[in-house]
């Protein structure tokens, strides 16, 4: 994908791996949309008029919605999605220190979710929405993490949209979202330097063959992750592959995938 002009949204661009693909993007030409629930003024100085932050939280559609609509105004395109933002674990679904109380523990902190995934969901939806009114209608789709979610909507997206959708697992990397501690306890086994995510992020933006794959991201390594056996063959595929009548059910027209079963 040529870069000049283009136009790309990193969420959680003022940290951590989203500061590096920003950094990056911004290096080949792209301008870069930092979306953020923090802001990163010394970023947003040092790379002037190439990048602007957009205050956005993930986790709330809305948010997400105004600054894709305030990226769309300005530049009137949007040709990438890096949706990176996450956080971790907010609370045990273990409860150990609940163990022999009769009180109810709390109800589970899902703030993760809501960043991590539901996060995803949100921007890929407004991607999809935004790409269709590109000059050229598509454009790329990279999920830091989100497996399943990447794998299940990548071939109607690319057939219907003209989007690939992938996605870059990081293993460990030095971050803030890291504990120091941890850092040190694990430097020895071999981090995963900002690097290997970010040269994963550009094979997907440079190649719209990619459907739907995922790279794990170990030390310098690239490992392009398999997916699983069919259990039971035929039968656990069927059970997997899209049924054309359900499909145009929830989504009013058919899935155009040449495997579907009519
Ligand atoms: N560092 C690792 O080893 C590691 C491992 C696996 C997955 N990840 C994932 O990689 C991604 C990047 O993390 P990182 O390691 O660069 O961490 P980081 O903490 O350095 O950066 C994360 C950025 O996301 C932003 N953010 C958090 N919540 C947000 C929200 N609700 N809306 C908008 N922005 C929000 C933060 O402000 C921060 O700038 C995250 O999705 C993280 O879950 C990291």
């Amino acid at each position: 994908m040529a870069a000049s002009g283009r136009v790309a949204i990193v969420t959680g661009a003022s940290s951590g791996m989203g500061e590096g693909i920003t950094r990056d993007l911004v290096s080949k030409g792209w301008k870069v949309a930092m979306a953020d629930i923090q802001p990163n003024a010394e970023l947003a100085r040092e790379l002037g008029d190439r990048a602007e932050f957009y205050m956005c939280n993930v986790a709330d559609y809305d948010s997400q919605a105004e600054m894709f609509q305030k990226v769309w105004d300005k530049h009137g395109r949007i040709d990438a999605l890096c949706a990176n933002a996450g956080i971790v674990d907010r609370s045990s679904v273990f409860i150990f220190d609940y163990r022999g109380s009769d009180k109810i523990p709390p109800k589970p902190d899902l703030l993760c979710t809501d960043v991590d995934y539901k996060g995803v969901v949100y921007g890929t939806q407004l991607a999809i929405h935004f790409m269709r009114k590109n000059k050229t209608p598509g454009g790329r789709i990279i999920a830091t993490a989100s497996l399943n979610f990447v794998r299940a909507t990548a071939r109607v997206l690319k057939i219907k949209e003209n989007i690939t959708i992938n996605t870059v697992l990081p293993g460990i990397v030095h971050t803030n979202i890291i504990p120091q501690a941890m850092i040190d306890a694990l430097t020895i086994f071999g981090l995963t330097p900002i690097s290997t995510i970010i040269s994963a992020y550009n094979k997907f933006l440079d190649d719209d063959s990619f459907i739907g794959e995922a790279i794990e991201c170990s030390a310098e390594k690239h490992f392009f992750v398999g997916r699983p056996e069919y259990a039971n063959g035929d039968i656990s595929k069927r059970a997997v592959t899209v049924w054309d009548p359900l499909f145009k059910k929830y989504h009013h027209e058919p899935s155009e995938l040449p495997d579907a079963i009519p």
